[in-house]
């Protein structure tokens, strides 16, 4: 994780550092720091623990001159969130920013200390300011200094150094982590994307892995991981498109749980045409005979819903893990499986990872992502957008429901070209869909609700979830969306494995949510909530009215979402395990874009 950016520009840059590390705070928020090289060379820096505000207002009491500069917000992986810790890293002539993790970092501080060098923080990043200084010193170049530290960095990174008495320079390196360079006229940009270089450029060029370049305001030249000097294709982005604002919502979450009756509705206007599915050439599900969905965290739980719909309506198995567990467990893939990367922002480490294991053993990868521009949008064969816009809250709520969205059409069109479903049974599919974000705007209602039960929920300790089926995973979702918003301990269970153990922890303080829409699981799920409610267990139920009716006395509360949707319902399901969470969150006070310890984009192991 963590943001980097870089400017050699034409104004005082620290504003536009800071402008640019605001876009880039979804990277992490535990300290922000920026350095400079003034006009007469002079490289300095500041930093300040927490967030990017913190920097700000160091800036405004101590200001930092000069026209190129380099910036960073960080998410602590080596050494805590302490001023010294923070980047910029600096040792002697050269400030160095970075996003990834230097494994051997120990080793390279080992030696360090042995050449009479002591660190100043417990960053495996000062070791790359470190050697760097120490070869400027030795008499290097700044290029050659460069070069000859990252020769010996093993691990991901994305790096920028700046050198003292070097106004017009800038070097760049990434191995794992992304990194994007802007052109402007006159003036040269880099960053960890292109949404924060959008205030500055739409011109980009992605460094591809192992490449390192070197950025003067005349524009810059890039060299390949062997060594050759390279071209990389230079690309205009939507700048619209990374416009970020709140629109009068007091959280961008709300925001974004707000927006996903639109948003749903334009991804199936983009892959629904009439009765008829479009998608790109080259899926061809009838050629394949398993499917292996990839994901972490609620991208994770979005390919766990779909499971159940690609082997119930297409009969096709399917295969589902997270990234971390799958890269590394060598799973067996054949030519005739089909994989799918699932990720909102296309630059989890874990999940490009197991792109790379897969792509080349299976019949086609596929990038399930919501930012075009990532990394696995562009390392997959194929990718599909979600489309759900600029997702800012660091806990996903429209980028799950348009992954639901176009894996249920992907599950479609699995079951039509292997002739699971015929065209009356299609269409009727499709009208199920098509219903979801009429079904879901009416579910938006429920927030006054869910505001209600969230008094109830804030003040416990523990909260579980249960659901079958396809709404097991959504269960799952809403402990996590609870957890990572509110702080409160959270777990969801398939209804019925609870009693082979975690009925144990049922007693009258512990809330259960039970999702339970009338359909043919309905009594098992309704018995299990029984067996809650014998124990003391108090449950908030979540259905629809003809549940609800049915159901009978004796939960404590009920939701009642609209019927309909067919077996698309999850994502209506999926609105009140974000609202009951939100509204938690807010009734206890923590920080609902924010929370404390995440970052919107995991970008390292
Ligand atoms: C969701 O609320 C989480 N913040 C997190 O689990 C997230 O879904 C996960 O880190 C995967 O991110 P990605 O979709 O960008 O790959």
């Amino acid at each position: 994780m963590c943001g980097i950016i870089g400017i050699l520009g034409s104004h005082e840059v620290s504003p536009q550092l800071v402008e640019a590390l605001k876009r880039l705070e979804y990277r992490g928020y535990d300290s922000a720091g920026v350095a400079t090289v003034d006009a007469s060379g002079r490289l300095d820096r500041r930093r300040a623990v927490g967030k990017l505000v913190n920097l700000s207002d160091r800036l405004v009491h101590d200001p930092l001159p000069g026209h190129s500069g380099i910036g960073h917000t960080r998410w602590a992986t080596h050494g805590a969130a302490t001023e010294a810790n923070a980047h910029p890293h600096r040792f002697g002539r050269v400030a160095v920013v970075h996003n990834g993790i230097i494994e051997n970092f120990r080793d390279l501080r080992a030696e360090l200390e042995s050449l009479g060098i002591q660190p100043q923080s417990q960053t495996d990043t000062e070791t790359v300011a470190l050697w760097t200084g120490y070869h400027l010193d030795q008499g290097m170049t700044p290029l050659e200094a460069a070069r000859a530290t990252l020769a010996r960095l093993e691990g991901a990174f994305a790096l920028a150094f700046l050198f003292e008495g070097e106004p017009d320079l800038l070097i760049a390196a990434r191995k794992g982590s992304p990194l994007a360079v802007g052109h402007g006229t006159g003036e040269m940009f880099l960053g960890s994307d292109a949404v924060a270089l959008a205030p500055f450029t739409d011109r980009i060029t992605y460094l591809e892995d192992g490449d390192h370049a070197v950025l003067t305001r005349a524009g810059v030249q890039i060299w390949d991981a062997a060594g050759r000097q390279t071209h990389r294709a230079t690309a205009r982005i939507d700048v619209g498109a990374t416009a970020i604002d709140r629109g009068g919502y007091r959280h961008f979450m709300a925001k974004e749980i707000a927006e996903q009756p639109a948003v749903i509705g334009n991804v199936l206007n983009h892959y629904l045409k009439g009765d008829r599915i479009v998608l790109p050439e080259g899926l061809d599900f009838a050629a394949i005979d398993r499917i292996v969905l990839v994901g972490c965290g609620t991208a994770h739980l979005a390919g766990h819903v779909a499971k159940y719909w690609f082997e119930q309506l297409a009969g096709l198995p399917c295969d589902i893990d997270v990234a971390s567990e799958f890269r590394y467990r060598e799973p067996p893939l054949s030519d005739r499986s089909l994989f799918v990367a699932i990720s909102q922002s296309g630059e989890t480490a874990d999940t490009l990872a197991a792109l790379h294991y897969a792509r080349d053993k299976v019949a086609r990868s596929v990038g399930l992502v919501n930012v075009g521009t990532s990394a696995i949008a562009r390392d997959a064969d194929l990718a599909l957008p979600t489309l759900a816009g600029i997702e800012v809250s660091v806990a996903s709520s429209k980028a799950f429901t348009c992954q639901l969205a176009v894996l249920a059409v992907l599950a479609l069109e699995a079951a039509r070209a292997r002739c699971r479903i015929d065209d009356a049974a299609l269409a009727a599919h499709l009208r199920d869909l098509r219903a979801v974000p009429a079904l879901i705007a009416q579910a938006l209602a429920l927030s006054d609700e869910c505001r209600v039960q969230a008094d109830w929920l804030a003040q416990a300790r523990d909260v579980l979830y249960l659901g079958r089926g396809a709404l097991y995973p959504v269960a799952l979702e809403g402990a996590l969306k609870l957890k990572e918003l509110s702080y409160i301990h959270a777990e969801g269970y398939a209804s019925g494995e609870l009693k082979h153990g975690p009925i144990a922890l049922i007693d009258g303080d512990v809330p259960v949510v039970v999702l339970a829409p009338h359909d043919a699981l309905f009594d098992k799920t309704i018995s299990n909530m029984q067996e809650v409610m014998a124990r003391h267990g108090r449950v908030l139920l979540i259905s629809d009215a003809a549940g609800i009716a049915a159901a009978g006395d004796g939960v404590t509360a009920s939701l009642a979402l609209p019927q309909g949707g067919g077996i698309f319902q999850p994502m209506l399901y999926a609105v009140p395990m974000q609202y009951l969470a939100y509204h938690t969150a807010v009734a206890k006070g923590t920080d609902v874009d924010q929370p404390r310890n995440l970052a919107k984009s995991v970008t390292v192991e």
